[in-house]
Parts: structure tokens; C-alpha cells; sequence
């Protein structure tokens, strides 16, 4: 058996010319992405003219916004005020964190827990795996209680700049898509218990792989929180469903690109949906995309807003759960690559 602790690991061993059964995994060809289709614009998003734009140009944005969150639930944020050197910096760290030896890495392993304060590790969940992942991840959890492993010297403080400002940029794309909903600015903090909310850095590492279409990085899946940020060193990799068509997602450098998880669709009632994603890999660089999900308390019980239904005249199309509890069940071998609000 080929099982390396990390994949990392096992493509520098120089062994690997082809992928090894363990890691087998075909898309169907009609699920294959189609870059040829060109109704697929990309959303973007100028976060410049919320701030400093007119009232005009500040309307025109949400319009847009409101836009891209029915159409797509994806998009991506330009002028959104993180510095380039915060991004930099953390994936520099990310890289040097991977670049530590599997036995350094060993102490940040983590539990079965979902919410680990720290994880590290390969593949999703090799526990309830059934095809190893061309992935090592290293997740910690920076809001509200900020963690971090104290290998690589910089990661922590990096990380606690790049996870402060994200949390800015989210906590205004909040306000703004809760007026979106046509509710106060301050509707989905309130709701959400926004001042506990749960915020995680999630760094992913994807070796170049032999052959990319017998792998892949990350299945298809949808994210458990409200919005999720992602940052990435080498574009190209996250495709995204779109009106049921695979779509390679070529954001621009430099942006954040920002998606829509299960708890906004829950939220909204489905007026805004979550949206499957899913990271290939290729055969010539090492990427590494940090996502970092943001999402409610992980004790409050997520229910439709009465507020939205009542408006729209609409019965509520989810029971309530606590965020802690769909977390741990959208982790589950149970919801693995299946729909997880099915289970609401
Ligand atoms: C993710 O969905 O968590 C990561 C996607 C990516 O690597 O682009
Ligand atoms: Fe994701």
C-alpha cells in the first residue's frame, strides 16, 4: 500500500509516476468542466464602491451583488483592502508549515472532533475515506478564540493579521447582502450572533499530480457556513457549478474570491443557495488555495428568517439544528459528497 502520511510526502518520494489505486478517482465525462462556454462571466464584485462610492455607485453594487448571489453564489471581490502582503504572507506560511517534516507535523494532528482548535493532516477524513484526496490540509479555528500552531515561526502571527482582515471584508459582504435581502444591515450579524461567529483558516496543499484526471483535490461539496473567502498562490484548480455545468473558475490575481455556504441558503430560505464546488489538480505546479469559511455561533440553532418568510408569504423549508451540529454531520461519512441540507 501507498499510504503516506501526507500526499506532499509521497509525490517527493519520486516513486509516484501514476496515480496510485488508493487515490483513483474519475470524473464523468459530462461532469468534466467546460472553460469553452462563454455565457460563463464570472461575477465581480468592486468592494471599493460600497466604502467610498456614491450613492449611486453604492446602489449599483448591491444591485450586482444581489445579482451574483441568486445567479451564481459566487464571485469575486476586487478592491476589497487586504493588503497583497497579508495574502503573500500567509501562504508563504502555509507553504512553510507544509514544508515541515511529517513527525514536526504530527503534534497538530488534531482528534476525530470537527472543531479542532488545530488540524492538520492529508485527504479529508482518512478515516471515512473511501479514495484518498491529492490534498494535506492545516485548518485552525481564529474566531472567536484565535489558535494556531507555533511551527513555522510566522505562522501565527500571519495568520492572525490575514484572519483579522478577512473577517472585516466578511462582516461588511454581510451587511451589505442582508440588504441585499431587503433587511437592515445589521439583520444577519444579529442573527447570526455575528460577535461569536465562527471563523476558520483552512489552507489546502495540491502537489502536481502524474495524471490530474485520475485524481482530485477536493470533491464536489458545498460549505457549511455563511460565506466562505478563498486566497490561492496559482489560479486555476476550483471549478464551480453553474445552471448545472462544471465551470473552471480563473479568478483574477490578487482577489478574494467569495462563495455562499449551506447556512445563508438556510437562512434566506433558498432565496440565496449554497453552491458545489470542487478543487483538480494539475501536472506541472503545487498549488495551495487558503479558504476560510466564516459562519454563525456554533451554538446557534439556524432557522429560515421569519422576517423573509413572512414577506414572501413561504412556508420555512428547514428545521433548525445548531451550526456545531450540521458542521459535525456535514463532516460525516453520512453527507460525504451528498447533499447535507437534504438532512434538515
Ligand atoms: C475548498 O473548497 O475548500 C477549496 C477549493 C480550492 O482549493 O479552490
Ligand atoms: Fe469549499
Amino acid at each position: 500500500s501507498t499510504k503516506a502520511s501526507s500526499i506532499k510526502a509521497l509525490t517527493e518520494s519520486g516513486s509516484v509516476t501514476s496515480v496510485p489505486s488508493e487515490y483513483s478517482f474519475t470524473l464523468n465525462p459530462n461532469d468534466q468542466a467546460d472553460s469553452n462556454d462563454p455565457d460563463h462571466s464570472i461575477p465581480t464584485i468592486d468592494f471599493s464602491l460600497l466604502t467610498s462610492g456614491s450613492p449611486e455607485q453604492r446602489s449599483n453594487f448591491l444591485h450586482d451583488l444581489r445579482k451574483a448571489c441568486e445567479d451564481w453564489g459566487f464571485f469575486m471581490v476586487i478592491n476589497h483592502g487586504v493588503e497583497e502582503s497579508v495574502m503573500k504572507g500567509m501562504i508563504d506560511e502555509c507553504e512553510a508549515f507544509f514544508n515541515l517534516t511529517d513527525e514536526e507535523k504530527k503534534e497538530f494532528q488534531g482528534t476525530r472532533n470537527a472543531l479542532d482548535p488545530i488540524k492538520c493532516g492529508t485527504s479529508f477524513n482518512v478515516a471515512i475515506d473511501k479514495v484518498l484526496l491529492w490534498r494535506d490540509f492545516i485548518k485552525v479555528i481564529s474566531h472567536p478564540e484565535f489558535n494556531s500552531p507555533h511551527k513555522p515561526a510566522g505562522f501565527s502571527e500571519a495568520a492572525l493579521e490575514f484572519s483579522k482582515r478577512t473577517r472585516e471584508v466578511a462582516t461588511e459582504l454581510l451587511k451589505a447582502i442582508s440588504e441585499t435581502l431587503g433587511l437592515e444591515s445589521d439583520y444577519i450579524a444579529n442573527a447570526m450572533n455575528w460577535d461569536q461567529g465562527l471563523q476558520m483558516v483552512a489552507a489546502n496543499y495540491y502537489p502536481a499530480c502524474p495524471q490530474p484526471d485520475r485524481a482530485i483535490g477536493i470533491p464536489p461539496h458545498t460549505d457549511h457556513g455563511l460565506v466562505t473567502l478563498l486566497i490561492q498562490n496559482q489560479m486555476g484548480g476550483l471549478q464551480v457549478q453553474h445552471k448545472g455545468k462544471w465551470v473552471n473558475w480563473n479568478a483574477m490575481p490578487n482577489s478574494i474570491v467569495v462563495n455562499l455556504g449551506d447556512q445563508m441558503q438556510v437562512l434566506t430560505n433558498d432565496m440565496y443557495k449554497s453552491v458545489w464546488h470542487r478543487a483538480v489538480v494539475n501536472n506541472t505546479a503545487t498549488r495551495i488555495s487558503i479558504a476560510v469559511p466564516h459562519g454563525p455561533s456554533v451554538d446557534t440553532v439556524v432557522v429560515p428568517s421569519p422576517e423573509l418568510l413572512e414577506r414572501e408569504g413561504l412556508p420555512p423549508s428547514y428545521s433548525g439544528i445548531s451550526y456545531k451540529d450540521y458542521i459535525t454531520l456535514q463532516q460525516s461519512a453520512k453527507s460525504y459528497m451528498k447533499p447535507c441540507l437534504d438532512n434538515l
